[in-house]
């Protein structure tokens, strides 16, 4: 809707803003000046006791010293109350006692033509929602019982359901009065290509509605029950109201949240939504069965500068995010980030919360990275940079990428932060001993090494042995948490374990003397609330003791393994540092590496050793919940 001039100007001049932002927050008045529109208050953006928050009357504007929240009270109401700008225009409109203008007639015939398509939404979602509870939908309320939706969520998402039936939703719009046409524009039904009578688009299929900021029926999504469906969900086609680039599922109630305090988080399906919104992230929303548009983009931007992308951590959520790297360099800046979250492969947020609880999901949030970190990632993964020639093609690489942002200072901090990552990668950032470094710098010089690390640096494979430790040293810990019973046999063993973390030392330490210390309850939660850990607690609990302790064992066997690789390549390299040419140093290397995959073949993915942190943790649930009782017991 267009505003005619000067309308904006005299709203503000009507209103003044600290009577809409003074229903929000409680003036310090002896700080305050009314006379002279000058107010402070505790800040309604960030918990304060003290009053930074400023807002001026004169002005028509506010502005907090503590967290630098600022803006008009149009402003204030979008970031405050998440509001639309219309929706704040019209309700200051009337605070000014302003009659909103009547928009043009094109625009209005528009409006109207939208109006009635939406009154065939709505009629559709309830006659879903009454069809869900025949008997005709009996087996589609034991599938949704069986994904664990009980009746407040079905009622919450207004999920219903479309029987398997041609033509029983056409019918009964049109006996509503509804002209075909209308249902047809509206995306309820579609006529056969060679001609004939509209026959339903969503056939014995659940339905969820999809519903516009705001909170308009714009569309549906059906999710077939059977899982040979050729399609598993058929959304609305692109009608005047559904257009699936602009719009996000779930947008509304995600929108409230946000203005609440809550992050914003994008997940990739209806369920996960649900799943995410019921487990306590109430801000989470989803694109509409498209890979994520840089108009989605826009619309989380309004919403939150930082939404938190939680993606599958298997390939098609790896590329997922890859595509939208590309998508949003070119748009990021200043309020405008992008956070991800890889889950273990595998695993949406459905089936994490499902499997992990929560909390597993509420920590993996926690840790979600900056973009800055998978666009480092993608680029130097699998790549050994053991040649000037490597080292400034990735640096082409990666100037070609940063010199995509637009905004300058994001731009200049992005390749200082780059600079950064390449000194640690390239070893320049690595400590040298004293014995080391005269003789070594000086032997560099001679080699003219300066050029290239003496030592080939495996692109982030180095850390990798350790993380995969630091997994399976937990996993044996947790599973003497779990099985007192089991630890005792195995006291032996386990004091080799020597854990490097001090709340983990003193865990086992406790655990073997049975005993209780703080920093031992504090590492036991910590390996609780550890999301990579996740499934383990579930599958040792079903586990008898026997097959507890064989799982213990060979995760004392694989631990050792790998701490014996892991510390031998260093020290190889430490040995030879200054003495041998590169060419050796990057063949122990690699008969390192080669060995440690023949030992680990449980922890191969697709033949390299790049894998990450989270597909490393998938690997380990995989292989407690799949293969590990399948041995025979050792004796
Ligand atoms: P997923 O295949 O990941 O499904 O598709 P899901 O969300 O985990 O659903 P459940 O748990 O199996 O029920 C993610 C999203 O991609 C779109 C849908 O929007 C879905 O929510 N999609 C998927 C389609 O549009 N069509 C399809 O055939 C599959
Ligand atoms: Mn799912």
């Amino acid at each position: 809707m267009s505003l005619p001039p000067g309308f904006l100007d005299e709203i503000r001049n009507r209103v003044p803003i600290s009577r809409v932002i003074g229903k929000k927050v409680v003036w310090d008045l002896r700080k305050s000046n009314q006379a002279r529109g000058d107010w402070w208050a505790p800040c309604p953006f960030h918990q304060e006791k003290s009053a930074s928050f400023h807002c001026d009357d004169q002005k028509g504007y506010y502005y907090c010293f503590g967290c630098q929240a600022k803006g008009d009270a149009i402003g204030f109401l979008r970031d405050h109350d998440g509001m639309e700008f219309i929706e704040a225009v019209k309700l200051l409109a009337a605070e000014a006692g302003l009659t909103m203008p009547e928009p043009d007639p094109r625009a209005r015939e528009k409006t109207d033509r939208r109006t009635k398509l939406l009154e065939v939404t709505e009629a559709a979602c309830r006659w879903f929602r009454l069809q869900l509870q025949t008997g005709a939908a009996a087996d589609a309320r034991d599938y949704l019982d069986r994904r664990g939706l009980d009746a407040p969520a079905l009622e919450r998402f207004e999920i219903g359901f479309a029987p398997d039936h041609r033509t029983a939703l056409t019918a009964a719009l049109r006996d509503k009065g509804f002209p075909e046409e209308q249902i047809v524009e509206a995306g309820m039904s579609a006529r056969p290509d060679g001609g004939g009578a509209p026959y339903d688009r969503f056939r014995g299929r659940i339905i969820f509605p999809i519903r516009d900021g705001q909170g308009r029926c714009i569309g549906f999504g059906g999710r077939a029950m059977d899982p040979n469906a050729r399609a598993k969900y058929l959304n609305s086609p692109e009608t005047p109201l559904f257009d699936k680039g602009r719009n996000l599922y779930n947008l509304g109630p995600a929108r409230s949240a946000v203005a609440k305090g809550q992050r914003l988080v994008v997940a990739e399906g209806y369920m996960d939504v649900i799943a995410l919104a019921r487990a306590g992230f109430e801000g989470a929303v989803a694109p509409l069965g498209t890979a994520i548009t840089e108009e989605q983009l826009r619309l989380m931007w309004r919403v939150s500068p930082e939404p938190v992308i939680a993606l599958d951590g298997d390939a098609a959520g790896q590329r997922a995010a890859q595509r939208l790297i590309d998508l949003a360099l070119p748009l990021i800046g200043p309020g405008q980030a992008l956070r991800f979250v890889i889950l273990p492969a595998g695993q949406d947020p459905d089936d994490l919360i499902k499997a992990s609880g929560p909390g597993a999901m509420g920590a993996l949030l926690d840790q979600a990275r900056p973009m800055l970190d998978l666009l480092w990632a993608r680029e130097i993964q699998g790549q050994v940079f053991d040649s000037p020639e490597r080292k400034a093609a990735l640096d082409r690489r990666l100037a070609e990428a940063v010199a995509r942002i637009p905004d300058e200072r994001t731009r200049a901090l992005y390749a200082e932060e780059i600079r950064r990552k390449q000194w640690d990668l390239f070893g320049g950032g690595r400590k040298t001993t004293p014995r080391a470094g005269a003789a070594g710098r000086s032997q560099a010089r001679r080699q003219g090494a300066s050029m290239a690390p003496r030592a080939p640096v495996p692109p982030i494979s180095l850390n990798v042995p350790d993380q995969g430790e630091g997994l399976l040293e937990g996993a044996a810990l947790l599973i003497c948490a779990l099985r007192p019973s089991i630890t005792a046999q195995l006291e032996g063993r386990l004091e080799r374990l020597m854990p490097r973390d001090p709340d983990r030392a003193a865990l086992l330490h406790d655990l073997l003397t049975r005993t209780d210390s703080p920093a031992g309850r504090r590492g036991l939660e910590t390996l609780r609330r550890n999301a990579h850990l996740g499934l383990t607690p579930a599958i040792i609990e079903r586990k008898d003791d026997d097959s507890a302790a064989v799982m213990l064992l060979d995760l004392l066997d694989k631990l050792e393994v790998a701490r014996a690789t892991s510390h031998e390549l260093p020290r190889a390299e430490s040995e030879i540092q200054g003495e041998a040419d590169e060419g050796l140093t990057w063949r122990i290397s690699q008969i390192t590496r080669a060995r440690h995959r023949a030992e680990h073949p449980e922890m191969e993915s697709s033949g390299d050793m790049n894998e990450d942190r989270d597909a490393l943790s998938a690997q380990l649930s995989d292989w407690l919940s799949g293969q590990i009782w399948r041995k025979p017991p050792r004796r």
